[in-house]
């Protein structure tokens, strides 16, 4: 008896010892100092989608702006200061990420449930994407954790590292393929475009100069984003933007795509055989989408004793 459970005491040690050497996250990191972190982010997230429908897309694109600029480490959160060049300033980011009082919010109420910062801000974006997916309808999947915050912020790297709404089909794969993501992460990631809206500016030339697009629905658009002026004006990404459906990938098959990004998807080239599946195939897109989002959220992430769990997700500590 007294053996074997220092069989198993040392077994445990052991487990321990080599999770913690690996850099790999796991789903499992916060389960013995804070159980009710999830919860508690997923209550809040819940309730700002509940509010306001969109905060989920602006949520979820949070994330993705954090992960491809340095790799996931809440660097996007970073305010101005004599040492941050803040990426909120970054031409894809200004003016246009948003949710970021959102993400305030959870970081005060989790290190309340916690008794402490426990819970680094990077972490808080990757569960806080998951939540708002599932908030509008959208695919579960186990969030892995264990990321640290940055102690810098790259406002060029931002603007060189997120991909630009005006790029080509090889220029898109080539932006993914320098994260780490293939051809099929990155369409059904930009499935993520089921969800939330575009401002006028990025979409304008498409719906005036662009022959690849249904003509009603270029009409249609063009109502409320005039060929000069009213760049900030709104339009959903597609038909219903706050449900996570198929409606992305059918509407690219018509040629009603909002971005010249998205259109490109399926423009007949190497991609248009995923959009063909995804518009067709709700399983294939949920499981997809899940499986990219995770392997998104491993992106060059800091781990160990790496950055810091910073104590208020806007500066560094
Ligand atoms: C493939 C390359 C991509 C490009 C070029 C792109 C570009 C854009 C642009 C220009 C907007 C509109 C922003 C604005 O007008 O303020 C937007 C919105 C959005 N993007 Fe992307 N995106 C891409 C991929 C992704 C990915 C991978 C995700 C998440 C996994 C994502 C999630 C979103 C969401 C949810 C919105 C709506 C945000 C809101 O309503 O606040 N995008 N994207
Ligand atoms: C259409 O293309 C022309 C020529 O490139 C450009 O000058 C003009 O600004 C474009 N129109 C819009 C609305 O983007």
């Amino acid at each position: 008896m007294a053996s074997s459970s220092t069989f198993s005491l040392c077994g445990y040690l052991l487990l321990v010892l080599v999770a913690t050497a690996s850099s790999s996250l796991t789903p499992s990191y916060y389960d013995g100092v804070c159980p009710n972190a999830l919860p508690t982010i997923k209550r809040v997230v819940e309730a700002a989608v509940y509010r306001e429908r969109r905060m989920g897309a602006s949520l979820l694109r949070l994330h993705f702006h954090d992960c491809f600029v340095n790799g996931c480490d809440a660097s996007i959160l970073l305010d101005p200061s004599p040492t941050i060049d803040s990426e909120k300033n970054a031409l894809p980011n200004a003016n246009s990420a948003r949710g970021f009082e959102v993400i305030d919010q959870i970081k005060s109420e989790v290190d309340k449930a916690c008794g402490g910062a426990v819970v680094s801000c990077a972490d808080i974006l990757a569960v806080v994407a998951r939540d708002s997916v599932v908030a509008l309808g959208g695919p579960t999947w186990a969030v892995q954790l264990g990321r640290r915050d940055s102690t810098t912020a790259s406002r060029t790297a931002a603007e060189t590292d997120l991909p630009s709404p005006f790029a080509d089909l090889p220029e898109l794969i080539n932006g993914f393929k320098k994260q780490g993501l293939d051809e099929k992460d990155l369409v059904v990631l930009s499935g993520a475009h089921t969800l939330g809206f575009s401002k006028c500016g990025a979409f304008k030339n498409r719906i005036y100069n662009e022959t690849n697009v249904d003509p009603n629905f270029a009409q249609k658009r063009r109502s409320t984003c005039p060929p000069s002026g009213g760049d900030g004006n709104l339009a959903p990404l597609d038909p219903t933007p706050a449900r996570f459906d198929l409606a992305y990938f059918t509407n690219l098959k018509n040629k009603k795509g909002l971005l010249h990004s998205d259109q490109q998807l399926f423009n007949g080239g190497s991609t248009d055989n995923l959009v063909n599946t995804y518009s067709s195939n709700a399983p294939a897109f949920w499981n997809d989408f899940a499986n990219s989002m995770v392997k998104m959220g491993n992106i060059r992430p800091l781990t160990g004793n790496q950055g810091q769990v910073r104590l208020n997700c806007k500066m560094v500590n």
